[in-house]
Parts: C-alpha cells; structure tokens; sequence
C-alpha cells in the first residue's frame, strides 16, 4: 500500500492546496493531509479548525485523512510508516525554501523522500497569507477557497463585518 503526507500550516487551505491534495489522492493508495503546529508562528485559524475545514474540502475522497501534529515532519512520517512527502511548486521563488525543507527532512529520516508538484497553473498566484489580506478588507475569496468552507473563513477574517 503507498502512503503520502501532504503536510503543510494549511492556515486557511487554499482551492491551490485542495487542488495538491486531490492528484496527490489519485497517484498514492492513502493520503494524510497533515497539519503542522508550530507555535511560534502565530495562525489565524486553531489546528483543530484547520483539520475541520480540510476534512470538509476533501470528504469526497476517501483515501484521504486529515491529522495534526505538533512536532518534527521527519518524526510524524517515520511514525506513520510514509515514506513520501508531497508539497505543492508555485513558483522558483517556492523552490528554495522547499529544497531545503527536503533536505532536511532527509537528513533527519534518509528514508523520507519529497515530491515536489507544480502548482496548477490557475492557481499560481494563491497562497493563505493572501486569501487572509484580502478577506480582512472584505473582499471576495469565494474563487480562492473551497465552497464549503467559505462562509467559515470568512466570519473568521472578515474585520467589523464587511462583506
Ligand atoms: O504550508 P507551509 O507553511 O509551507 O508548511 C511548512 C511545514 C509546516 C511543512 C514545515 O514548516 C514543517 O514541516 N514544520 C514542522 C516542523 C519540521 O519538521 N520542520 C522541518 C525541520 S526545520
């Protein structure tokens, strides 16, 4: 049975992320979806809406299970019996940062290995720190974020009640 991870702070997840998650389900047997805690980067949603909001993006997929971890990736996937990391390319400016994270990963279980996919190429511009700017201002993320969760993230983001 193959299993990989698609980890990520996921802080909201993004139709670019859903979009990963999906083509991750189709080439692997299973499929974590996990998201990371890490305390000294300050989230707008808690891990447990995180988890919530994944699990409602990708109910239609049933190879895939959606975690948090509070800890090493390397340690989670030794755990978990993964031998694969699965993290979404936007851009080159992703490369080196994600390089990076790869090889430390490895260093840290040589077993573990990372599967860097490019992004769809509708979705190069998004990220959650941009869908977070611009639902603070009201306007419309209903393009960026998957219908399910919409009204979610919004009451979450939106400042004094626009929109
Ligand atoms: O969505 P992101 O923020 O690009 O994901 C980064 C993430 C959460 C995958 C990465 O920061 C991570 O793996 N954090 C857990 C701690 C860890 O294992 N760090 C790598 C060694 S420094």
């Amino acid at each position: 049975m193959s299993l990989a991870i698609c980890p990520g702070s996921f802080d909201p997840v993004t139709n670019g992320h859903i979009n990963i998650i999906e083509r991750t389900a189709l080439l692997f047997d299973e499929v974590i979806v996990l998201v990371l805690i890490n305390s000294a980067k300050k989230c707008a949603f808690t891990a447990d809406e995180r988890v919530n909001m994944i699990t409602k993006a990708t109910q239609n997929y049933p190879n895939v299970r959606v975690e948090s971890f509070d800890g090493l990736l390397a340690d989670f996937a030794k755990t978990s019996g993964a031998n694969t990391l699965v993290k979404g390319l936007r851009a080159v400016t992703d490369f080196e940062y994600e390089f990076q994270l790869s090889l430390i990963n490895k260093k840290l279980n040589p077993t573990l290995e990372t599967l860097l996919m490019p992004t769809d190429s509708k979705y190069m511009y998004l990220s959650s720190s941009m869908v977070k700017e611009v639902a603070s201002y009201g306007g419309d993320i209903k393009d960026f974020v998957p219908f399910e969760i919409l009204t979610e993230v919004k009451n979450k983001l939106v400042k004094d009640g626009k929109n």
